[in-house]
């Protein structure tokens, strides 16, 4: 087990990501097979169960573990670990700090932000993973945690709070987090951004200014309620697969953008373009940065060696907006997403407003 465990940070640590040794030891010490005792479905959506070789070695990986479906849909799970360790490096978590979790899902999170010595609260809007979360705390001897079933938009029943994290895609924050802020606090959040939720850093009050800065790219699932109001600004939905795609550009890049920089270029490109989105192409695996046309069935897909494929009756005017998107960029020096500053402005539904991005400024070069 000591040996899974070192395995597990080995693996969090990989690609860089910073573990000061404080969350070291949180993750070393919290037991995350506690907070996932029915099994799980792993990210190739095989159902793994605790009597299963393979249960022990996943739950000590870096991987997500997804532990309620809707139909085809995950609606709740344990988020990758390496994703936890940067958001919460990114919340800067001190001992005494009140923190604020919105999507308590397993309740893993919560306890190694408890473990830091952060008094929290965690928020759930699905009753019977609320409950499952309180369970597994109290079965893990974590003290610190308190447990709510509500629609994080409400911020939960009571308190201020140093810090809050949302651990749940949402359009755009709730104006009572804001609210709820101690002088000083901030907001680290998936905030979606052409059809991924990238991580911010908010902070501000109502009714402004609200400003957050870029901390790393992240793809969530969707909030339910207002969280995930759509709005004027709105990138369009991801789409399910664009047909009869032909190559309209040709690759520029050899090698191909590694994956990091494939997500900087796709920051870029939804900061400057609103129809930027998500996009399946036939035949293959992975999804792409597109640009989806009125219909949102149609435009042009941007692969991550510069070729453009595209379809439609406007796959001229899109691949032209594609090439200039990439050349833009390029002359920039490349600018990773860290750059931009975000400018949020209050929109959605006026009965349950949500601060959502609205301008992007870059701050420096690379
Ligand atoms: C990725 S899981 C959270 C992972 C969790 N922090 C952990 O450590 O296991 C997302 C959770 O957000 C919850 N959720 C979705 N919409 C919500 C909302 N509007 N308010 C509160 N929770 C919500 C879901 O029920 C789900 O359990």
């Amino acid at each position: 087990m000591e040996d899974a465990r070192r395995h597990y940070l080995d693996q969090i640590r990989y690609d860089g990501v910073p573990l000061s040794p404080a969350l070291a030891r949180a993750f070393a010490a919290v037991p995350r097979e506690v907070f996932v005792p029915d099994g799980f479905h792993r990210r190739d959506g095989r159902r793994v169960l605790p009597a299963d070789p393979d249960y022990l070695p996943t739950v000590y990986s870096n991987d997500v573990l997804v532990t309620k479906m809707s139909g085809d849909l995950p609606v709740s799970s344990s988020s990758q670990p390496s994703l936890m360790a940067v958001m919460i490096e990114a919340l800067e978590v001190r001992p005494g700090h009140r923190v604020l979790e919105i999507g308590a899902g397993t309740g893993y999170n919560a306890a190694l932000m408890a473990t830091l010595g952060a008094e929290v609260t965690t928020v759930d809007v699905q009753e019977d993973v609320a409950d499952r979360a309180r369970s597994a705390l109290a079965r893990a001897g974590i003290n610190g945690v308190r447990v709510e079933n509500a629609d994080g938009y409400t911020g939960g029943s009571q308190g201020r709070y140093d810090r809050i994290v949302v651990t749940v895609g949402v359009a755009g924050l709730s104006p009572h987090w804001l609210d709820r802020l101690e002088p000083g606090g901030f907001v680290v959040a998936p905030v979606e951004h052409a059809g991924t939720h990238p991580v911010l850093a908010v902070r501000g009050s109502v009714p402004g200014p609200v400003t957050a800065s870029v901390v790393c790219p992240a793809g969530f699932m969707t909030a339910a309620g207002p969280l995930s109001a759509r709005h004027d600004g709105s990138h369009p939905p991801p789409a399910a697969a664009l047909g009869e795609l032909t190559e309209a550009a040709a690759a520029r890049w050899a090698p191909a953008l590694e994956a990091l920089a494939y997500r900087d270029l796709w920051y870029a490109a939804g900061a400057w373009h609103n129809r930027a989105t998500h996009a399946s192409v036939p035949g293959r695996e992975q999804s792409y940065l597109a640009l989806l046309d009125d219909s949102g069935t149609a435009g042009a897909v941007i692969l991550p060696d510069g070729a453009v494929l595209a379809s439609g009756a406007s796959a001229e005017r899109y691949t032209a907006v594609a090439t200039a998107l990439m050349d833009r960029w390029w002359a920039l020096g490349r600018p990773p997403m860290r750059a931009w500053r975000v400018g949020l402005a209050r929109a959605g539904d006026p009965g349950a407003p949500i601060w959502v991005p609205r301008n992007w400024e870059l701050t420096r070069r690379p």
